[in-house]
């Protein structure tokens, strides 16, 4: 066993297709450089500083069983720069980070594949039917597309860009949302089944903008999916002021990102425009984060 291991996992924005990946559609996530830091150290007790939540304790313990030692005593300490519960994948870098830290430190190395499985299971504290796409972009770092069953795929971007994310500050439960949805669907089934062709038809012409660099077309795709997620009812009035807002800003579109009922949204607008949509969603009431895309996913970081 080494004396500590070090361990981080970036957030999460999805730029397309968060609740229809719940019903089998293909999503499009990228990394955050918002990082959840973590550090396993040997101790003579198990011991958590930082969060003591259900999941922590379920990647503790997930970590352990994967290892092969008499003493499984670990103290582990978490760091981490993401708000929490705001649709940023804050529990799947959370997993994420923990597993990698408290494996390396018993000198087990985990393949992404690995990661990604165990922290799925972790996810299934926060909601029982997670579609995978948090830990898959946590895990790989850079753009992803994810399809439930089918697999990860590398997105390669044709040009690099910046979200703003705008936080509602109203933090809300994925959970609940994805059982809305649920509920929605399951009364309407032809309703769901139209929306989702629209989205299916939305996210084909995404993944083209995306790797030809065509921003234009892809904030208008935004746009779209913006609606077709407040069709689903999970958009809300303080969502939409600052989507509204960075679109009168210049925003070349702006959409909710993650579970809704409040959390965070996202605007893709032009470098020279970054600034002053952060400050328009500042003025609407919202907290602007202004995040490059990280490249990497989980790193051992000594
Ligand atoms: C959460 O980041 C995204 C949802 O689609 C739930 C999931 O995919 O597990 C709302």
């Amino acid at each position: 066993m080494r004396a500590f291991c070090k361990a981080s996992a970036p957030g999460k924005a999805i730029l397309f297709g968060e609740h229809f990946v719940v019903y089998g559609e293909p999503a499009i996530a990228v990394a955050l450089n918002i990082r959840v830091k973590v550090t396993a150290y040997k101790s003579q007790s198990k011991f958590i500083e930082g969060f003591r939540t259900a999941l922590v304790n379920k990647a503790i313990d997930a970590a352990l069983k994967t290892v092969n030692s008499e003493d499984k005593n670990v103290h582990v300490k978490i760091e981490s720069d993401l708000p929490v519960s705001v649709g940023l994948g804050s529990s799947a870098a959370t997993a994420s980070a923990i597993i990698a830290a408290v494996t390396g430190l018993f000198g087990v190395k985990l393949s992404k594949d690995e990661l990604f499985n165990m922290a799925l299971e972790c996810e299934k504290t926060v909601h029982v039917n997670p579609s995978g796409i948090d830990p898959a972009v946590t895990v790989n770092g850079g753009a992803v597309l994810y399809q439930r069953g089918v697999g990860i795929k590398p997105v390669k971007l044709g040009e690099d860009f910046t979200l703003i994310i705008g936080n509602t500050g109203e933090g809300r439960s994925t959970g609940a949302m994805v059982e809305k949805v649920r509920i929605f669907a399951e009364r309407r089934r032809d309703v769901m089944d139209g929306l989702r062709k629209t989205y299916s038809s939305t996210v084909l012409r995404a993944l083209e903008a995306l790797e030809k660099g065509d921003f234009e077309e892809l904030g208008l795709l935004m746009n779209v999916n913006h609606g077709l997620l407040e069709a689903l009812g999970v958009s809300n009035f303080k969502l939409n002021k600052l989507v509204y807002a960075s679109r009168e800003a210049g925003a070349l579109g702006a959409k909710l990102t993650g579970g809704g009922g409040g959390g965070c949204m996202i605007a893709l607008a032009s470098k020279e425009r970054l600034k002053s949509i952060a400050e328009v969603i500042m003025r609407a009431g919202g907290e602007p984060i202004i995040a490059p895309i990280s490249k990497v996913g989980v790193v051992y970081e000594g």
